[in-house]
């Protein structure tokens, strides 16, 4: 899986030739000035639920790609009013699409859509090929389901965690369920955007390495290969 973030909580996945596309906000967030949205290529766009901080691009790049969005039911009905192509899966739920298997996995958050309709409950997701797995946690609390997630999927190669507190965990919960979802590899992500998530990326390296584990910070634009 070839993995590249572009600021905030937005990735773009490379998994067996397909390019799916995690929760865009891109172009208002400033931080992410440097990606053209009209270059980004997607076959599929996860969202991990409502808020304008993942779903902000989510219309304009499905309308110009013909991009298939994944989330829960509610999302998916906001974004098939618009004319979007969805593929609406529920907490539990996994389906095998033809570049990989997708569980949509609980969350503790909030989840409503950017004009305040009703967004379903908030989720992230496991994503697992033949050789790869990958969670994503999207914006959420420590859970203790999380320790499920070992239990119910194959042994993760990566988790993206958000670290940046106030609206999600911080460093301390984080590097918990890095040790609640047994994964060693983490990218942090949800971080910087605002003021109130600003964190100190060397603190939070040094954080996961005292539990044995390798936490990569990906620069907006760059790609980690896992
Ligand atoms: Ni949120
Ligand atoms: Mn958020």
């Amino acid at each position: 899986m070839k993995i590249r973030f572009l600021g905030h909580a937005s990735f773009l996945i490379e998994i067996n030739n397909k390019k799916v596309l995690i929760d865009p906000f891109i172009k208002g967030n400033p931080l992410a000035a440097s990606i053209d949205i009209n270059t980004i290529d997607a076959d599929y766009v996860l969202l991990t639920h409502g808020h304008g901080d993942h779903v902000a691009d989510a219309e304009e790049i499905c309308k110009r790609t013909g991009a298939t969005i994944i989330s829960n039911f509610e999302v998916c009905n906001w974004f098939q009013d618009k004319g979007l192509s969805c593929h609406a899966l529920n907490h539990g739920g996994k389906f095998k699409f033809d570049f990989a298997t997708i569980k949509y996995v609980m969350a503790t958050h909030t989840s409503s859509m950017p004009d305040g309709s009703y967004g379903g409950n908030p989720g992230g997701f496991v994503i697992w090929t033949e050789t790869e797995c990958l969670y994503i946690a999207g914006d959420t609390g420590l859970t203790m389901d999380m320790k499920l997630i070992p239990m119910l999927c194959p042994k993760l190669s990566a988790a993206i965690l958000p670290v940046g507190d106030n609206f999600t965990m911080g460093i301390e919960e984080a590097v918990m369920a890095a040790e609640f979802v047994e994964c060693d590899k983490i990218i942090p992500c949800h971080f910087d955007t605002m003021p109130q998530i600003k964190v100190d990326k060397d603190k939070v390296i040094q954080a996961f390495k005292e539990k044995g584990k390798e936490c990569l910070f990906i620069e907006i634009g760059d790609t980690l290969e896992v």
